[in-house]
């Protein structure tokens, strides 16, 4: 569980949050938060995720939004779909409100949801119903492995029958690292804080087998990245 800011309110659970801070990237006076990374990611994911997403109705939560503006897309791209993004940090969550808005996005309160806590349980989360998807990009690397492991055992947990866990960023695949610039990213995150660094896509498909998901589809991604999809079973 993050711990709590004198204000009350959780302060981010790690360090890495600062790094979308106003200052450290370009914001926007109504709060929205710039990555550069959005306009490169964004388009292939969207083109990636449209054979499992397209048609499809309910809602999908997004663990670890940033900035947002991956929601404020996957929401216009998906429009059947109740995007629903989350992030433990409140400068995030308030990006992510700022680029719905700006963007037109179908607005929902982006919620505090920390992936490494008992999340499933939260009224908010069991408000949203069974889930379509869970949705984290660029998370399970950047954070302790408890995050991964929570992200997926609740996943396990809310998604409807024949709904999807979609987890995208670098990985190592089959112990293998993908790539000199994979390997180089992965040395600098664990130089930065050892509980971080790249996941072997084996270990999040036992961790998925473990709570109940089969595995749907690894896809290749630009940049050396991969989008792992699994699926809850449809009932027999
Ligand atoms: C590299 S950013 C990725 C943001 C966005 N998904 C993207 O691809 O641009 C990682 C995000 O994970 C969030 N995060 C860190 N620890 C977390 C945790 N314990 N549970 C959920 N999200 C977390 C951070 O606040 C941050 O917004």
């Amino acid at each position: 569980m993050s711990p709590s800011g004198q204000d009350g309110r959780r302060a981010p659970s790690s360090g890495h949050t600062a790094r979308y801070r106003p200052g450290a990237v370009p914001a926007s006076a109504d709060g929205r938060l710039h990555s550069d990374v959005f306009a490169r990611n964004a388009p292939p994911l969207i083109a990636a995720l449209a054979p499992f997403l397209g048609g499809r109705t309910g809602a999908v939560l997004e663990i670890g939004c940033g900035t947002g503006q991956h929601a404020a897309a996957f929401a216009l791209a998906f429009p059947g779909l109740c995007w629903v993004p989350s992030d433990p940090d409140p400068i995030h969550r308030a990006s992510a409100a700022a680029w719905a808005a700006h963007l037109r996005a179908p607005p929902h309160p982006p919620l505090d949801i920390d992936a490494a806590a008992a999340w499933p349980d939260q009224p908010q989360v069991a408000a949203l119903g069974p889930l379509s998807g869970v949705f984290a990009g660029n998370v399970t690397h950047i954070a302790p492995f408890a995050v991964t492991e929570g992200l997926i055992a609740g996943a396990g947990q809310r998604l409807a029958r024949g709904g999807l866990l979609m987890i995208y960023g670098p990985f190592i695949q089959a112990g293998r690292m993908i790539g000199a610039g994979n390997a180089a990213f992965d040395e600098r995150l664990r130089a930065e804080n050892p509980a971080w660094g790249l996941r072997d896509t084996d270990r999040i498909t036992e961790l998925a087998a473990a709570a109940g998901l089969e595995e749907a589809a690894l896809i290749a991604m630009p940049a050396n990245n991969r989008l792992l999809i699994h699926r809850k079973p449809p009932a027999a």
